[in-house]
């Protein structure tokens, strides 16, 4: 299968609009080695040219249209290789792009759980909102395992997980999560039987979640925050990274430590990443950690074959 990465940045993107982090200054003013990226997506192809599935409608969705001619494929007047949308949650940055999609002649097929549906139904009501417009048609995911295929997407399956994460503010169930508010998935090509466990939000890896890491052939997980406390010592947020469902990559028991237990051969890769991540800056130590373990940091336009 064929991967393309859309957006590798967390909610806000980077730079964020209002962020003068090192970071943030830092990409704008060329003082540091970085790249700017746009927010949470990925597009599944079966091969390069075919259509494929969108993963999250980040609210940069046309940019990033433009940005990769294979999404416009211009066969006809109006036109897209977007078979369908499947959503991992109900944020902002996963569904609001949502409303950019909405010129399309026939409804949207989009797949997400009954708790996101929930979410964009009544808390933020994207779906009510476009059904003033093209409309949904709205698939529903299940948590029971079972692998579902995509109309007009060729050999590909997919699995859906129940993560520990966390619902949008938004969600009646922020506080109180619900399985479903935030799942793993993970695509299967049927030709070859290769594997990818895509997670971009994930607070904790249980024994199940780890089970369809390992059993992948590459893992593309929550690069969001490098320690717990990075937006506190920063002094924009009091918000710990596990308190908003975001396993941090460094310390006892964090992501590093988990890839770490992967096969050798499994190729590790980080999405999401908050603009406040010091591993956005090339030429930093943790960037360098990750290179001595072999993880990855995803970046715009980056094509990844499983
Ligand atoms: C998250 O995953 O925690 C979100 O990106 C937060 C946001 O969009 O504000
Ligand atoms: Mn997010
Ligand atoms: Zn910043």
């Amino acid at each position: 299968m064929h991967i393309t990465v859309l957006g590798a940045a967390a909610g806000g993107g980077f730079p964020q609009w209002n962020c003068n982090c090192r970071n943030c200054d830092g990409v704008r003013k060329g003082s540091i080695r970085a790249k700017a990226r746009t927010q949470s997506s990925i597009f599944v192809q079966p091969d390069a040219g075919a259509d494929g599935v969108l993963f999250n409608a980040s609210p940069d969705i046309l940019e990033q249209i433009r940005a990769k001619p294979a999404l416009q494929p211009g066969r006809q007047l109006r036109d897209t290789a977007i078979a369908g949308v499947v959503l991992m949650d109900g944020q902002i940055d996963h569904a609001t792009g949502l409303f950019m999609l909405r010129e399309r002649a026939t409804p949207l097929p989009l797949w997400c759980t009954d708790p996101v549906e929930e979410d964009l139904t009544q808390g933020n009501p994207v779906l009510r909102v476009l059904s003033h417009y093209c409309g949904v048609k709205r698939h529903r995911i299940a948590l029971d395992g079972m692998p579902f295929e995509i109309p007009g997407v060729a050999h590909l399956s997919f699995r859906a997980m129940p993560l520990s994460s966390k619902a949008a503010p938004y969600s009646p169930h922020r506080e109180q999560s619900v399985a479903g508010d935030n799942i793993g998935i993970t695509i299967t090509d049927e030709r070859s039987g290769k594997k990818l466990f895509y997670a971009p939000g994930l607070g904790d890896i249980t024994p199940a979640v780890f089970d369809a890491m390992a059993s992948a052939n590459g893992v593309m997980v929550d690069g969001t925050f490098w320690t717990d406390d990075e937006m506190v010592r920063l002094g924009i947020s009091r918000k710990h990274a596990r308190e908003i469902g975001h396993l941090p990559q460094s310390g006892p028991g964090g992501m590093v430590e988990w890839l770490d237990r992967l096969p050798p051969d499994t190729r590790r890769l980080l999405i999401h990443i908050n603009n406040t991540n010091p591993i956005l800056d090339e030429d930093s130590n943790e960037r360098a950690t990750l290179a001595r373990h072999a993880i990855e940091v995803c970046e715009d336009g980056m094509l990844i074959e499983v």
